[in-house]
């Protein structure tokens, strides 16, 4: 068989740094070892059921096995509107300035594509997420990290950032509540990035993904609440987190109409739009009750509370996250993450995430999700008690 060679873009892609971890970690199960699996950010709980019983009577509906509209149904895009009010009291227009995504994921990809050219300079926060590295890679741009230092509440210093990078930038990407530090950001945090976008002329990308996720009875601020947000950016906000619908794939970005357009444009080339069942019960999620979300959020709490105070128990000093569902720990001294990661998935039969997969600045942190129960959270406190690192 000819092989075919990939594209220059292609070629230059960011490595897929945790496929090594899933591979040990997939290894060791075969073998059949009882692996505590906190290395992966995927939801553990099931969708809640009146958002279930929605698909499934949408799916019945002749009307959604057609194409669906361009750019998505009405119906979705007043139910973001009214989200937006009701939860942040922020005003939006449904047609302007609302975009339906198949997926956060998505849209952070796609927004690089259309605001890029080749050479331009997208601030990417270092540690974070990292498809914002996809993006700006498949659109040729390049990245200047934003460090976020335990010192600087893991947000990012503006004042440290080059002149001539800044001169270059046409994008910043942010996520609070925090993937994989665990932090959330202050309103004044937020005023203060949009003085700073208008000052140097790009565009804000606030990935809200955990914006559902915030502890000790503190709601997580929208980027869109700062005044003058939406002349300077856009908030992305999936629902895979706040309703357990990873697998469904749908999101939205809210703001700045220019940038709405694009995404919009963008998609118009790239596909049609969602399945219309799942739109139908994406908007029964964000109109319905929101009881599940406080459930959710009683949960993930009730699981942090266990992690931490058990592993403060046992001498290691670790601090507490106040949202989305993680928490970032420090190593041993003198340990990389990598080494760390694998005492404790070989000693301890724990999964971790690495803190180096999260780009250099994660180095000396190990990312652990709440996405086990409390008896397997003790359970991992145990088995780290036992290797006497601490
Ligand atoms: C920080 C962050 N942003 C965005 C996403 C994307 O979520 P989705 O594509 O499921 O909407 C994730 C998922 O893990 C995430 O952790």
């Amino acid at each position: 068989m000819k092989q075919f060679e990939m594209n220059q873009t292609m070629t230059e892609l960011p490595k897929q740094y945790f496929a090594s971890l899933v591979a040990k970690v997939g290894a060791l199960v075969k073998e059949g070892a009882d692996i505590i699996n906190l290395g992966q950010g995927n939801p553990d709980q099931p969708t809640p059921a009146h958002i279930v019983s929605s698909l499934k009577e949408a799916a019945e509906l002749p009307q959604y096995h057609k194409y669906p509209p361009f750019r998505g149904y009405p119906f979705l895009k007043e139910a973001v509107v009214e989200y937006y009010k009701r939860e942040y009291d922020v005003e939006l227009d449904p047609e302007k300035e609302v975009c339906i995504l198949f997926g956060g994921k998505g849209g952070l990809v796609e927004i690089s594509q259309c605001m890029l050219n080749k050479g331009d300079v997208a601030l990417v926060p270092d540690p974070g997420y990292p498809d914002y590295w996809s993006g700006v890679a498949l659109a040729g741009g390049r990245m200047e990290m934003m460090p976020l230092k335990q010192e600087n509440a893991f947000l990012p210093n503006y004042n440290a950032l080059q002149e001539e990078s800044l001169k270059k930038a046409k994008l910043m990407f942010l996520n609070y509540p925090n993937n994989p530090t665990g932090v959330t950001a202050p309103k004044e945090f937020y005023d203060e990035t949009v003085a700073f976008a208008k000052r140097h002329d790009f565009c804000v990308v606030h990935d809200f993904a955990y914006g559902g996720i915030g502890f000790d009875g503190h709601k997580p601020v929208s980027f869109l609440q700062s005044e003058g947000a939406k002349d300077i950016g856009i908030e992305i906000y999936t629902l895979s987190k706040t309703y357990n619908m990873a697998g469904w794939r749908v999101a939205f970005a809210v703001g700045n109409a220019s940038v709405i357009e694009m995404l919009n444009l963008y998609q118009d080339h790239m596909y049609v739009s969602l399945f219309g069942a799942i739109q139908q019960a994406a908007a029964t999620a964000l109109l319905s009750s929101q009881t599940c979300v406080e459930e959710l959020v009683k949960k993930y709490e009730g699981r942090r509370n266990v992690l931490i105070e058990g592993l403060q128990s046992i001498g290691w000093d670790v601090t507490s996250p106040s949202g989305s569902f993680f928490a970032w720990l420090p190593c041993p001294e003198g340990m990389s993450s990598e080494e760390f990661a694998d005492i404790l998935l070989y000693k301890a039969h724990i999964a971790v995430a690495p803190g180096r997969g999260f780009g250099e600045s994660g180095e000396g942190y190990v990312r652990v999700g709440l996405l086990e129960d409390e008896d397997r959270l003790k359970e991992a406190v145990d088995r780290i008690r036992n290797l006497k690192l601490f």
